[in-house]
């Protein structure tokens, strides 16, 4: 193939040619360089070029051509301003020969003829220039108002039309975040694998779906492999576990050396790990990334937490910026997290401080609903009050619009079964924490709870043996009980932290807690304005977040309402698991004077 890039004197042809052979690994010729003497003196004179002079030039170029054809290609810069003279040019080799026409304005192309110096065309000829162009309708048409980057970007796209990413797997994450890249203006390919009755055309189906979106659609794995650009991007939105390795397996004999595999699932950091290393050593890249915003926040901009070599995450940072949500400063909420498996390490933990959050959200509503005698739309004004004064978060938000929704005449709430399920990332950070050797109150409680909470029928029959414990109608003022939250969470989000600073001292991770703040403070479920917080106190304090001066003031001012909530609601026989978790975690950690000198007594005694 003979690439031809064309268009006036000035508006970079040479520049361009000469990294597009580059990056196709081809020779690079310059048209000028083959002007006769007559017709380069003729043009420095500012005497345009007629037919007469162009053709032998044009005919030489095209005798060039069918030689350069004959061996690996070759990219020409050639102005080629009329049908007439591009018939000439590729009349030896036909068909290969693909004219790029690079297109910008006069005024464009005049300032930079005015900077170049050393070239034989004058100024005053541009205007002639723009006279003779005949845009062709067929080939590359480019915009050169743009950056060099950009245009050799653009052209590699249109030369090869790969799509820059595939996402591999189109389940509710991967088709959200599948249209938010398209939605950019990103090529993309999609793959979903044919199961006979259960997933079924599901990426022919997407594409007819979302008619006009420029992605292509595969359940054929080569195919998808096939058309994506060179080195690959391959982003896996496969549930994390076994599936993961046999999606690795089955890609690994259709990738070449550099290719990148990204696991946005929530994956077990340790799988990632070996996932790094057994990659690696095929010479293929990987990357662990933590995804959080479930449907909406994968569609409109999600929190990502990418992790592995640095020299890969910056080769795809530009997309996974473009992906992600924006912090209150406009910047990506994404961000590199650290080494090999750090990325689903951090993601793990944020899905342990949700766990909690959700808990103590619930325990409150069950002490108003149930204690204080609260229909939900009550307690939804009660919540909304907080979140319009310092307590707002993604979470506490959906849980006043879900008091409020109502199905005919009874709440949404009543109608669901009170067993929590789990898919297990809270429970892999209480193993984590066991490992690390750091306490984790509030995320065990909240694990256990959702264990508890899942053994209804046991509950149910224990209910009818002690029911008399229950003590309803208890009187408790609202904003103590806003105190006591604002306090847990605190707290809650302390014990996360630490063990995200712990795990980073143990592993040499150089975790940068502030950043990890940042990136949760927009697309992902634990956002609020309380993590706001956090990305300041992180900013220059390397310590337990705890021992920051103003984390101390605040729990010094909720701590007597946490205290006085925790022990009415269980005196009212209330269980409190988080909030007591919070307390407990707290009033341990602050006290200078444990009574683990008798544990120790009664250790070394048997
Ligand atoms: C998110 C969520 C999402 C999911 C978790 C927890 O950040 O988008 O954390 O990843 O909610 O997997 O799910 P379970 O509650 O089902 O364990």
């Amino acid at each position: 193939m003979i690439y031809i890039i064309s268009g006036v004197s000035g508006i970079g042809k040479t520049t361009i040619g000469k990294l597009l052979a580059e990056s196709l690994s081809l020779p690079f010729y310059d048209g000028d360089d083959f002007h006769s003497e007559a017709n380069k003196t003729k043009m420095a004179d500012g005497v345009p070029l007629d037919d007469d002079d162009r053709l032998p030039w044009l005919r030489d170029l095209s005798d060039h051509m069918l030689r350069w054809n004959a061996g690996k290609g070759a990219v020409l810069a050639c102005s080629a301003l009329k049908e007439m003279y591009r018939d000439v040019l590729r009349s030896e080799v036909g068909a290969d020969a693909l004219f790029i026409l690079l297109h910008a304005d006069f005024e464009t192309v005049r300032n930079r003829l005015k900077e170049r110096t050393g070239h034989f065309m004058n100024i005053n000829l541009l205007a002639s220039q723009f006279e003779t162009l005949e845009i062709p309708a067929y080939g590359i048409h480019i915009n050169a108002n743009n950056s060099v980057k950009n245009i050799l970007k653009q052209i590699m796209k249109k030369i090869d039309n790969k799509s820059e990413i595939g996402i591999l797997g189109l389940g509710i994450m991967g088709k959200s975040l599948a249209l938010n890249l398209a939605r950019k203006g990103i090529s993309l390919s999609v793959y979903n694998r044919q199961v006979p009755d259960l997933e079924v055309d599901v990426a022919k189906r997407f594409i007819q779906e979302n008619d006009g979106l420029a992605v292509s659609g595969f359940d054929s794995l080569e195919l998808f492999v096939e058309s994506l650009s060179v080195p690959r991007t391959i982003l896996l939105m496969v549930p994390a576990g076994a599936a993961v390795d046999n999606t690795i397996r089955d890609l690994k004999p259709l990738l070449n050396e550099n290719d990148l595999i990204i696991d946005g699932g929530n994956s077990h950091f340790e799988d990632s790990i070996r996932r790094h290393t057994d990659l690696k050593n095929e010479h293929l890249n990987f990357i662990d990334m933590g995804v959080s915003g479930g449907e909406k926040g994968a569609l409109e901009g999600p929190a990502l937490m990418p992790a592995g070599a640095p020299k890969v995450y910056a080769r795809v940072a530009p997309i996974l910026n473009n992906m992600a949500a924006r912090d209150r400063n406009n910047n990506a909420c994404s961000g590199y997290i650290g080494p090999a498996g750090s990325g689903h390490f951090v993601k793990m933990v944020h899905n342990g401080i949700e766990y909690a959050e959700m808990q103590l959200i619930a325990e409150m509503y069950h002490f108003l609903r149930y204690y204080q005698e609260l229909n939900p739309e009550e307690i939804a004004s009660v919540f909304s009050t907080w979140s319009a004064s310092g307590s707002s978060s993604f979470l506490l938000d959906i849980t006043i619009d879900i008091l409020r929704t109502k199905e005919g005449d009874e709440y949404l709430v009543d109608l669901i079964l009170d067993k929590a399920a789990q898919k297990g990332t809270g429970g892999w950070s209480v193993n984590a924490a066991l490992s690390l050797g750091r306490p984790l109150d509030t995320i065990v409680a909240a694990v256990m709870s959702r264990y508890i909470s899942a053994m209804k029928s046991e509950r149910v029959n224990a209910a009818g043996h002690y029911q008399s414990l229950a003590n309803p109608i208890n009187v408790f003022d609202h904003n103590k009980l806003k105190n006591a939250y604002q306090g847990a969470r605190i707290i809650n989000h302390a014990i996360g932290f630490d063990l995200l600073r712990e795990s980073s001292i143990q592993n040499d991770w150089n975790l940068n807690l502030s950043e990890i703040a940042r990136i949760w403070t927009s697309g992902c479920i634990i956002r609020s304005e309380l993590m706001e917080e956090f990305v300041r106190i992180f900013n220059d304090f390397r310590s337990q977040a705890l021992l920051h001066p103003n984390l101390v003031s605040s729990l010094l001012d909720s701590k007597g309402d946490l205290i006085s909530f925790v022990c009415e609601s269980l005196h009212a026989g209330c269980s409190l698991a988080v909030h007591s978790a919070a307390l407990n975690y707290f009033l341990g950690f602050s006290s200078a004077q444990s009574p683990a000198n008798l544990i120790q007594a009664q250790r070394d005694y048997f």
